[in-house]
């Protein structure tokens, strides 16, 4: 079987898997009891959470571990909301976020927060001059995505750091859950104050992520028990999920120059143009793991059942979409043609994949698309 759904989710490293297995089997006390296996058990903690915090480029910040990305971007957009609420209560985001982070912010929306959230252009890129005119005094948080899940779109964190910072204390969080890993992700660099990273999507264990936050900004709780992690996620924490992510960070830093996807995505690209029926939909910046195409007039369903009898597993826009019928919300953000808005997949490479896998994949989307044309 060959796994192009990486963006999913990906395989769990078997080192990952081992320090989890050890850690489970020997620093099981809770960190927060005062005994020395309750002691040790949190050192580790601290050790695993000071590898974080320097992979990130954030030594002297903070990180919660939490069960996974969608639990850090409500910490963040809920947490942050409420943290600075006094300030005002105007938010900003994109159209084509992750769904924890947009309905998290429908939610705030009916608790009387104002989000406005940025278009995009055809490319899935948001305009610099849009978030220059909808910053305002009240704008206490914008949040706007690293690397988007569904067309690899990278967005201009940088710039609209710089934006932001220009125009007051207004906090910027980025849901970096598909860049980490496949771009070089620094909050010293990329000027932010806060980010979101998955475990199951850099080959950890899935129920784990992280919220990475500058030590001049905190969330406030969004969950409410023992107090634990200086009272920002009650409930006994888990030291082996957080030994396992840290490791998981660490390999996948280290990795993610070696791999050679961009030439693996340059390799289906070229295949496309000479296919009439598929046009490339992730613009040429996008992330080099992440390559979203579209069949005209065939629905992706259809293309991913191929695949699979092939042995061959890709997705269609994302897997939070993959079920349903409609477009997704950043298909339909990005305009997408009519008669390819319901042919979308998506090849999203990881750690395990090869060229020959890569090759494979061009050979059977020929033949894929000479069967349609066949059937015509
Ligand atoms: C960009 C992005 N943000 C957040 C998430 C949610 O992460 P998790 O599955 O760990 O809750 C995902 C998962 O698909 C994602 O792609």
């Amino acid at each position: 079987m060959i796994y192009f759904d990486n963006s999913a989710t990906t395989q769990p490293d078997e080192s990952v898997l081992e320090s989890f297995i050890a850690a489970n089997l020997r620093f099981y006390a809770n960190p927060a009891s005062i005994h020395q296996m309750g002691r040790e058990a949190e050192v580790l903690l601290k050790r695993s959470k000071e590898q974080m915090l320097e992979l990130v480029d954030n030594e002297d910040g903070e990180v919660v571990i939490t069960s996974g990305g969608t639990e850090a971007n409500n910490l963040a957009i809920h947490g942050f909301a409420q943290a600075y609420k006094s300030r005002g209560n105007h938010i900003i985001t994109t159209q084509i976020e992750h769904p924890s982070i947009l309905n998290a912010c429908r939610e705030l929306e009916k608790d009387g927060f104002e989000v406005d959230y940025l278009s995009v252009d055809e490319q899935g890129l948001i305009s610099l001059q849009e978030l220059e005119s909808k910053l305002k005094k009240e704008t206490i948080l914008v949040s706007i995505m690293h690397v988007n899940n569904e067309i690899g779109t990278i967005q201009p964190i940088q710039q609209c750091a710089e934006l932001i910072k220009r125009s007051g204390r207004t906090i910027f969080h980025s849901d970096c859950v598909q860049s980490y890993g496949k771009l070089s992700v620094s909050m010293r660099s990329l000027g932010v104050d806060a980010i979101t990273i998955s475990a199951h999507k850099i080959n950890g264990l899935k129920g784990s992520g992280a919220l990475f936050f500058k030590n001049n900004v905190k969330p406030n709780a969004i969950n409410f028990g023992g107090g634990q992690e200086n009272g920002l996620r009650s409930g006994t924490v888990s030291v082996p999920n957080a030994v396992s992510m840290a490791k998981a960070m660490r390999i996948s830093a280290e990795q993610h120059e070696r791999k050679n996807y961009r030439n693996w995505k340059k390799k289906i690209i070229d295949a496309c143009a000479e296919i009439e029926l598929v046009k490339v939909v992730s613009p040429d910046n996008a992330a080099p793991h992440i390559i979203s195409l579209a069949f005209k007039s065939i629905n992706g369903e259809v293309a991913i059942n191929y695949f699979q009898e092939k042995g061959i597993i890709i997705s269609t826009s994302s897997a939070c979409f993959s079920k349903s019928k409609n477009a997704s919300h950043v298909v339909e953000a990005i305009d997408l043609d009519k008669k390819f808005k319901n042919g979308v997949i998506r090849i999203s490479f990881g750690n395990t994949n090869t060229e020959e896998e890569v090759d494979t994949f061009i050979t059977v989307l020929r033949e894929f698309v000479e069967l349609i044309e066949r059937g015509k």
